[in-house]
Formats: C-alpha cells, structure tokens, sequence
C-alpha cells in the first residue's frame, strides 16, 4: 500500500501576520468524540509563523516578530484563519454527467430504479472508460482544483467508475499524481458489478485476481458498496479481507438504504469508517458508537436522493467518531464544497459550528491516516489554512454559497485563487 501521505517536502517561511483570528479545533489528539468535538481554540488578534511549509507558531505578532526576526513578513489582511479542510470521501475520477438523471430524479423517478435498469452508476462507467489515461487525469485535476477553491487542503479520491482493470488503475493513477492539493487514493474496486460479469461472485473473483495486487499498489484503502442492488455482505467481507492482505486501510459505503450489516462487518474487520448511515437505525448507532470506526455522514447525498438525513446527533452524543464528507460524485452528490457540508450538518443533522468544523478537519484526517500531520491550525501541523474575509469564523458554515475564502493554503504556498 502506499504511505499515508508523503513525507515533508520543506515548503515556504514566512510570518503571516495582521489576522483577525486564529481558530483550530482544540486539543491535540485524535479522533475527537463527543463533547470534545465541538471544542475550537480561538486566538484574535494574531499572526502564524510558517517554516518550510509547516506551522512553526501560532500566537501575537509582536511575539512571533520578536522569535522570528529573519522571516518574510505577509499581511493577512484582516481575514480569520482556520484549518485547511478534509474532504474524506469522494469520486472524482469520472468521464460525463448525468444531468439527465438529476432531472428525471426532480420529477419522481427513483435512484435505486435507474441503478437497476442500467443508468446511474453503469451510464458513468461508460462515460468513464472513454476518457483515456489523459482525459482522467484532467477530469480529476479539474475536480480536485474546484475543491480546493472551496477551502479543501487534502481530498480522499476513489476510484470505481472503470470496473476494468485499466480504468481503474488509471484512476487511482490520476488521483495519486500530483495535484495543488493533497489527494489519498482509494480502490473502490467492488463499487457495482460491470455488464460484462454474469454476477458480484464471478467480478470479484476478477478484481482480487486481476486488479487489486496492482491497485493496492497505488492505493492506500479500499471501499466496497455493501447495499441491496450493489455487493452482499458476505461479498464485501472477501473484498475486503483480501484488500487488507495487500495492507490497504478498509471503507464501507454502508446503511445508505438498508441496514445489511456494513457496521457489524466494518467492527469486525477494524475498517476506518462507515459512510453514508441514512439508514441506520439504534442499534447501529449504538454499535458504532461503541467501536473505533468512524461514520462519515455525507448529509448531500440524502438532500440529493430525498432521504432522511443520518443520526448525527445520536451519533455524537453516545460517542461515535463522526466525520463530514461530500460525497463528490456525478450521480448522487454533485457537490465539492465542504462548506456546504458544513451548512448542512448544522441546518439537517443538528451539529454545532465547532463540531462541523472538527468534523472536517481533525476527524476526516484521522479517517485518512494523517491527524499527526493535517487538521489543526497549530505549531507542528503542515501550513494548510484557508483565510475568511468575514467577520466571523462561524460564516464558513452560516453563508450558505458564500464567497468568504480569501484564499488557500497548502504546505505554506497558495493553492486558490491560482496565481497568474
Ligand atoms: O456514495 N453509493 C454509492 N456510490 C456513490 C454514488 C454513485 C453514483 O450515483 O454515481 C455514493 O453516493
Ligand atoms: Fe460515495
């Protein structure tokens, strides 16, 4: 499997001063749960000291001035500064669009219905397997640059729109090259069986064959879609057995319609996260709560296919490790801001400013292997900030289609607006 992340490459230094605020989720450790969740540090006035491409130290300008005489010095004109954000869960290696759909959706037609005649997942796969090495690398490159215009420092991305062996690992290769932001590759091999396999049993026995040891090459995890229409439990129980053979971090999309044992399987095979949870019930909550798996809540996907929104509020009040995604895909989910998925969280699932915050910061880094490095605004973290021209934090999920990112930090260097 690939390393979680590469190593520090140096970066700039300078001291970016004249902020109107600092806030970072609070605490050093990680996963956050319950009521540590919605905790945020805020410092204001205050400036940041960034050394090779990492924070160095957040605190007064006149004390970093004095600590750090021989640094640049950057007007952070007056915007508030938080983390960088982590979307955990995306598709953006795709060819196509189903606008179509989207308009047949408006008017009643129903999203399992087209995946079962043929359309949704399988149309984007045809449209997919047409785009070639350099068309997915362009499409990802174009998807990954409108997340990083939304404040997104580090994305998931997954693969599982080719479902032939090509396809597939030049997905994973395109979301693996290199990219303004920082991208972790997933292999969602077993996202829906292809026209040309008979059944699940007979694709599978393909994808660990023929695709996964060259996947889990460039991947670091694997996902399956464990739902009624797409792959079994018993299924996604080989899949991913076989994926963490190749030392592949595990995901399930789970629980998106029906409750067909993606917790009980993700707990007993130590999978990093449950996505989705429209569907689940109690019992589940108190499962999952009860485990180390985070549930990544993907609150667009359920605005999308009119379904009720997850638990999130039970969720993280029994203690579950709770993370925030988009969902970036052409089908369900046609969305690449987090800070829409932040308005959601506090609108829909009943979450405050802070917990969405932690939610897309600390958290989704934790699902991704890299909460020692990503998710905090503090000294010790990589220099990935996003600067709010507002006058208070909490419009980055109050404005609802805001324009309140000023601009985009990754590793010290300016990744959004793109520089001339
Ligand atoms: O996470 N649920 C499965 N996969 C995607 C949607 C795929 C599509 O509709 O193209 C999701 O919602
Ligand atoms: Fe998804």
């Amino acid at each position: 499997m690939a390393a979680p992340g590469s190593a520090r490459h140096g970066g700039p230094s300078f001291l970016l001063g004249n902020l109107a605020a600092v806030v970072s989720p609070a605490g050093d450790g990680a996963p956050l749960r319950g009521g540590d969740l919605g905790r945020v540090d805020v410092l204001a006035p205050a400036a940041i000291a960034i050394v090779d491409g990492a924070v160095s130290a957040v605190g007064s300008a006149a004390d970093l001035r004095a600590e750090h005489d021989g640094l640049d010095q950057v007007d952070g004109h007056g915007c508030i500064a938080i983390p960088g954000l982590v979307d955990c869960h995306t598709h953006p290696a795709f060819g196509g669009d189903r606008a179509g759909e989207f308009d047949l959706r408006a008017q009643g037609a129903d999203y399992e219905r087209i995946h079962a005649a043929g359309g949704g997942i399988a149309a984007t796969v045809a449209a997919t397997r047409l785009l070639g090495r350099a068309g997915l690398q362009a499409a990802v490159g174009r998807h990954l640059g409108w997340m990083a215009a939304h404040g997104t420092t580090t994305a998931e991305g997954k693969s599982g729109y080719g479902l032939d062996r090509d396809t597939e690992l030049a997905s994973l290769a395109a979301i693996a090259g290199s990219h303004p932001i920082e991208a972790a590759p997933t292999y969602l091999g077993a996202h829906s069986v292809p026209p040309e396999f008979g059944d699940g049993d007979e694709y599978l026995d393909f994808v660990l064959a023929q695709v996964l040891p060259a996947a889990a090459a460039v991947a670091e995890a694997a996902d399956v879609f464990l739902e009624r229409g797409a792959f079994s439990a018993e299924q996604a129980e080989r899949y991913l057995r076989a994926a963490a053979g190749h030392g592949l971090a595990l995901r399930i999309h789970g629980d998106q319609f029906t409750e067909a044992g993606a917790i009980e399987l993700a707990i007993a095979l130590g999978a990093r996260s449950v996505d989705h949870l429209e569907a689940t019930g109690p019992a589940g909550v108190q499962r999952l709560a009860a485990s180390d798996v985070a549930g990544v809540l993907l609150p667009v996907a359920a605005l999308y296919l009119r379904r009720s929104m997850p638990p999130a509020r039970a969720l993280i009040d029994r203690g579950a490790i709770v993370a925030l995604a988009t969902d970036f895909n052409p089908g369900s989910a046609y969305c690449e801001s987090l800070p829409t998925v932040m308005n959601l969280a506090c609108t829909q699932l009943g979450m405050s400013v802070g917990e969405a915050l932690a939610a897309t910061t600390v958290n989704a880094a934790w699902v991704l292997g890299r909460a020692d490095r990503i998710g905090r605004l503090a000294p010790g973290y990589d220099a990935d900030f996003v600067l709010l021209d507002a006058p208070d934090w909490r419009h980055i999920a109050y404005h609802l289609g805001g324009r309140d990112i000023a601009a985009v930090y990754k590793r010290g260097r300016v990744i959004s607006p793109p520089r001339e």
